[in-house]
């Protein structure tokens, strides 16, 4: 086992580590061992991760002395909705849960959100560890705390902050994931770069290939780099105040296409963030804040590495500029106003902006949809 990164989300006395690395499934027990309150968990996890991977994680929970009971769901996004956190809540307490058993979210993000919100209520909150096993899961939604589940008004329309006691990201856990969840979670990697960190999109640029392909090394490197971004934002902006809404990059354009598509598998999310992070410079450089270079070569790293950067054609889809301006319009973040974009002054160089004209943002729409 090797553990190659700590990062510590700072956040006063609910702070934590992140440890990144190679095999760090096969020694959980004794890593989280420290911040458990009693040696009791219930693992929470979906169907085909507890075939895959409960395997590598019951012997060390047993090893460390740890008492374990398990939740499995079934896998997808239609998991994240109230029934299931009803059951999950359920069977927390059937499980006999006290306030100092600690739940463990093995999975992608849909574990992740629906057991910490889970975690968040049961007993009015319970100690939680993320173990996230997409790449997705590991450079976003295990860090930071966002917890919640979809309604039939949205996605993640209920939910609470609740930050976790430890988060294991190992990426040997990432072997088993199809390639293209391991793009859609590359989507969020590259993000890092193109919003602050005009270095670390060259390093993707030079390494994204290896990331892709299974380079254990690289894989953690690009894992802790995107930890280490998501904390610093989070360290400075939990509630999403101000800064924190820069990690939404290429989402208001996302949420429409993902909307449009009913948040299936048409469209993953990562693969929906890719479109719109491309539609972002696109915007941003016909609103002449950003140089057509930039916006230009962020388009070939997609190409080279394998992103779409159009909304897809297939299954007999339609796309509308008008349709997808209309979901914008419904999305969370317009409820309170004015909608905010996240426009870009070139690589690295993300701002909020909340007077953005809709008729660039629909010539945007009707250029991407009609290539
Ligand atoms: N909380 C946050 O800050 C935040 C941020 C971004 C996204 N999210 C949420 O994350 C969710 C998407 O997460 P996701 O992309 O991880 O999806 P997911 O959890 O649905 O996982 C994708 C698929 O991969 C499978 N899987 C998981 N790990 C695997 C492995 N190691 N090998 C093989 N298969 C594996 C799952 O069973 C599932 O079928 C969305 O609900 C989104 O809203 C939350």
């Amino acid at each position: 086992m090797t553990t190659s990164a700590t990062v510590r989300v700072e956040l006063g006395a609910r702070s934590y580590d992140i440890l990144v690395g190679d095999g760090l499934l096969a020694e959980a027990g004794a890593l989280m061992a420290p911040v458990l309150a009693r040696p009791r968990v219930i693992v929470v996890t979906d169907e085909t991760v507890a075939k895959l991977h409960l395997p590598g994680l019951e012997p060390s929970l047993s090893k460390a002395g740890i008492a374990f009971r398990k939740i499995v769901l079934p896998p997808g996004e239609r998991t994240k909705d109230f029934a299931h956190l009803q059951g999950v809540v359920e069977g927390l307490l059937e499980a006999d849960v006290d306030r100092q058993t600690t739940l463990i979210a093995l999975g992608g993000g849909v574990v992740g959100d629906l057991a910490g919100f889970a975690a968040a209520i049961v007993l009015r909150g319970i100690d939680f560890v993320q173990i996230p096993t997409t790449l997705l899961a590991q450079v976003d939604s295990s860090v930071g705390g966002k917890t919640g589940i979809d309604t039939r008004h949205g996605k993640n329309l209920a939910g609470a902050i609740h930050q976790p006691k430890l988060v294991l990201a190992d990426v040997a856990v990432l072997e088993t994931l199809p390639r293209r969840e391991i793009l859609a979670g590359y989507a969020e990697v590259v993000k890092y770069g193109l919003i602050r960190d005009p270095q670390f999109f060259a390093w993707c640029d030079e390494n994204g290939l290896k990331v892709r392909d299974g380079d254990r090394a690289a894989r953690i490197e690009a894992v802790a780099a995107s930890c280490r971004a998501k904390a610093q934002i989070v360290a400075a902006d939990e509630r999403e105040w101000g800064e924190r809404a820069l990690l939404n990059f290429g989402h208001t354009f996302a949420h429409a296409l993902e909307a449009e598509t009913g948040y299936s598998d048409e469209l993953l999310h990562g693969e929906a963030v890719a479109i719109g992070m491309i539609m972002a410079f696109d915007l941003s450089r016909s609103l002449g804040i950003c140089p057509a270079d930039d916006a230009l070569r962020v388009r070939r790293h997609f190409e080279k590495i394998g992103l779409p950067t159009v909304p897809p054609l297939g299954r007999g889809r339609k796309w509308s500029a008008a349709s997808l301006i209309a979901h914008m319009r419904h999305d969370k973040k317009a409820r309170e106003g004015q909608l905010r974009f996240i426009l870009t002054r070139g690589i690295g160089q993300a701002v909020i902006r909340a007077d953005v004209d809709m008729r660039s943002v629909g010539d945007v729409l009707q250029r991407a949809v009609a290539a």
